[in-house]
């Protein structure tokens, strides 16, 4: 079996095909991609028989009706799926067989009606159902979430190997995959609650969903086939959902401009730079004077920022999400006025606002 990530970001494509007969299936491709998957299928020799999105995506534009366009596979998708152009609608346990190979989709909603999960040999493709480590899942207050749903899908991990490899739809600290035991230690929505647990834990994560995002539902339930459909905020194809549980209610969050203005006239007690070491000092630079504790940490170092109790603190990212996700952290910790820059430091460099590198 051929298995491969096809992008570079925070977003993720699978390919899965056949070596005895070059049958293959895009799992989740992004339309800006399309064309760098068509060269790869053809440079390989493989035939594309099935497109699948695993579920109608809010974060960036799928792909899969310019690719079935042009090569003529079939669209998959669950059958709740309001996308028009899916021309199969499959059910849970329904089985694509590519050449030798044997693919799998579970239904596993709860981000969105439709998701499914994907089992192919040891991997399971979760799309948004389950993200790596304190990255979670899929967010469940997005149209058609539902945290109850995802306490369902969740059980029908229970009868699956620890050895089983979990490949995420997303993530955003450039990891490809972990094991389903690895995630059953580490990833909190697979802690032990029960169902009602469940649903109270997530119902303060209520960000509802950003009209880029409704947008961009929009334009994938149309199956639109042009790349600049809707203007996608932070660098292109950011994939940028805040995927993180309730810990301190709905996160605050400042533009990047607010932010600029704010450094000249009334600048906040404290920049929390959240991003990897690597990425404080790499191309994108930092803010300057921003102080660097990597989110990974935050939570077991966060004595070391008290003195901020009760000042003003902004978390910063690369694009957002993990920015988010500290700001959560932090209120739910007690911090009392915490703001998430959005768009990250990506969005800071693309509106040519002074670094430090
Ligand atoms: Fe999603």
């Amino acid at each position: 079996m051929i298995f491969e990530q096809l992008n570079s970001g925070a977003c993720k494509t699978y390919l899965v095909a056949s070596e005895l007969t070059k049958d293959a299936i895009l799992v989740d491709p992004i339309l800006q991609n399309s064309n760098e998957y068509l060269n790869l299928l053809k440079q390989r020799g493989l035939k594309l028989r099935y497109i699948l999105d695993t579920h109608v995506h809010a974060d960036h534009l799928s792909g899969a009706a310019a690719l079935a366009d042009q090569t003529g596979a079939d669209y998959v998708m669950h059958k709740n799926s309001v996308a028009k152009c899916a021309n199969v609608r499959v059910d849970d346990g329904h089985t694509l067989q590519i050449g030798d190979v044997t693919v799998t989709l579970l239904h596993t909603p709860g981000h969105t009606k439709d998701s499914v999960s994907v089992l192919v040999g040891d991997k399971l493709l979760t799309g948004d159902f389950l993200f790596l480590g304190e990255g979670g899942a899929g967010r469940t207050d997005l149209p058609g979430g539902d945290s109850g749903d995802h306490w369902d899908a969740l059980q029908k991990l229970a009868n699956l190997p620890d050895r089983l490899w979990i490949h995420p739809g997303h993530d955003y600290h450039a990891r490809e995959r972990s094991t389903l035991g690895e995630e059953r230690t580490k990833n909190d929505r697979l802690a032990r609650r029960t169902r009602t647990e469940y649903i109270q834990w997530l119902a303060g994560f209520k960000l509802g969903a950003s009209d880029w995002m409704v947008k961009v539902i929009q334009a994938n339930y149309s199956c639109t086939r042009d790349p600049n459909a809707v203007e996608i905020p932070c660098e292109g194809n950011t994939c940028e959902v805040k995927a993180s549980p309730a810990q301190g209610g709905a996160v605050r969050e400042i533009a990047c401009e607010s932010l600029a203005k704010l450094l000249t006239t009334n600048r906040p007690d404290l920049i929390l730079d959240v991003r990897n070491p690597d990425e404080y000092t790499g191309e994108l630079g930092h803010i300057d004077g921003a102080r660097l504790l990597p989110l990974p940490d935050l939570a077991a170092r966060a004595a070391e920022i008290n003195e901020f109790k009760n000042k003003s603190i902004i978390t910063i990212c690369k694009m957002g999400g993990r920015s988010a996700k500290a700001a959560q952290t932090l209120a739910g910790l007690g911090f009392g006025d915490v703001r998430s820059m959005t768009g990250g430091m990506a969005r800071w460099k693309s509106l040519n606002m002074p670094v430090v590198k």
